[in-house]
């Protein structure tokens, strides 16, 4: 097969218009942020660049996925408790403290989409930073800052059609050095790496190996696979983020498929073999992998099952399916 790309200068395939218009939406969050109790206009939620966490990478942060429902004009927040459920036990790897419960950050957050009038699907991303501006690298006596933000998010994060994916030459870092548990800021920069490299080469998305060489994640969601009737994912102990929306996918895999995923070590060749495999995350959401370093993944459309979850799980997130309410919250409704 031929691939004919377009490199500008930079080395890096050109952004479909596709892709460059909905970077540039994603790109404007809306007017107010909280920052520490307080919901204040964007331009006024600043950090110093002497912070701590701006020259050592060291705070924690989330993503939480706001759904539209034009036909209830309601707009609902996804598993937003399990999100800072996660946020303060990274916090608490890192020493740091989160200073309010879940239940009450789900709060501030429906207000946060309320307060910017927020009609249509969004990315709320909540950053508890190392806001002190000591030389010493250390994670104590250095304050803290909670900041909510949100930015619209009304197209695909990844291409929900197909991913098509390369292993990546950068490795997950292992729990030694920096916990893939956490999701701390600083552990972004190998995914970076990874998905540069895998955009350069002409690929969509980057897998990410263990330091042992097991499969882990891609760079910003986890990866379920199929072989047979198997359906497989990394365990945690893999170095990958414990994520929300695949303990879901799994739900829904259950349910539709009657299928039982396994945490179990993944080989690489796996990959290869595979009759199916998805990707998964607050961003991504669901989409189905058809290609993996050159190798059609099955028969190389997306596999039926992701398809089916794909779409319970959008259907769910905006209550236009009465199952799992429990999985969602009404920012409108519940003021
Ligand atoms: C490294 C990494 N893995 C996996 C995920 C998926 O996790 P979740 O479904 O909780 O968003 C994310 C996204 O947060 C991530 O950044």
């Amino acid at each position: 097969m031929c691939l004919t790309l377009r490199l500008p200068r930079s080395g890096f395939p050109e952004e479909s218009p596709r892709e460059a218009e909905a970077a540039m939406r994603f790109g404007t969050p809306y007017d107010e942020i909280y920052v520490d109790d307080a919901f204040v206009p964007e331009k006024e939620a600043r950090l110093s660049v002497l912070a701590n966490a701006v020259s050592y990478g060291t705070g924690t942060f989330e993503g939480v996925r706001a759904l539209w429902n034009p036909g209830q004009q309601e707009l609902y927040l996804l598993e937003a408790g399990a999100h800072y459920v996660r946020m303060g036990r990274s916090a608490r790897i890192l020493g740091l403290d989160l200073p309010h419960g879940p239940g009450h950050l789900v709060g501030v957050t429906a207000e946060l989409l309320r307060r910017n009038g927020v009609r249509g699907d969004a990315y709320v991303r909540p950053l508890l930073l190392q806001a002190g501006e000591q030389l010493a690298v250390r994670m104590h006596d250095s304050g803290t800052r909670l900041y909510i933000a949100a930015t619209p998010m009304p197209g695909d994060y990844i291409d929900r059609r197909g991913v098509r994916c390369a292993v990546s030459t950068w490795r997950r870092a292992v729990d030694t050095t920096v916990p893939g548990r956490a999701k701390v800021t600083g552990g972004y920069v190998g995914p970076s790496l990874a998905k540069s490299e895998a955009i350069r080469n002409g690929f969509d998305e980057a897998i990410m190996l263990t330091a042992d060489g097991y499969v882990a994640e891609a760079t910003t969601s986890n990866i379920l696979l199929r072989t047979g009737r198997d359906w497989a994912t990394p365990s945690p102990a893999d170095d990958i983020l414990d994520g929300i929306t695949r303990r879901l996918v799994a739900r829904l895999l259950g349910e539709l498929a009657g299928a039982a995923v396994t945490e179990r070590r993944v080989h690489r060749s796996e990959l290869y073999a595979c009759d199916e495999a998805l990707l998964c995350g607050t961003a991504a959401l669901v989409a189905p992998v058809v290609e993996v370093d050159g190798r059609r993944v099955g028969d190389g459309r997306p596999g039926e099952a992701t398809l089916a979850v794909q779409s319970a799980l959008d259907a769910i997130s905006r209550r236009r399916d009465p199952r799992h309410p429990e999985w969602t919250t009404p920012v409108y409704g519940g003021a």
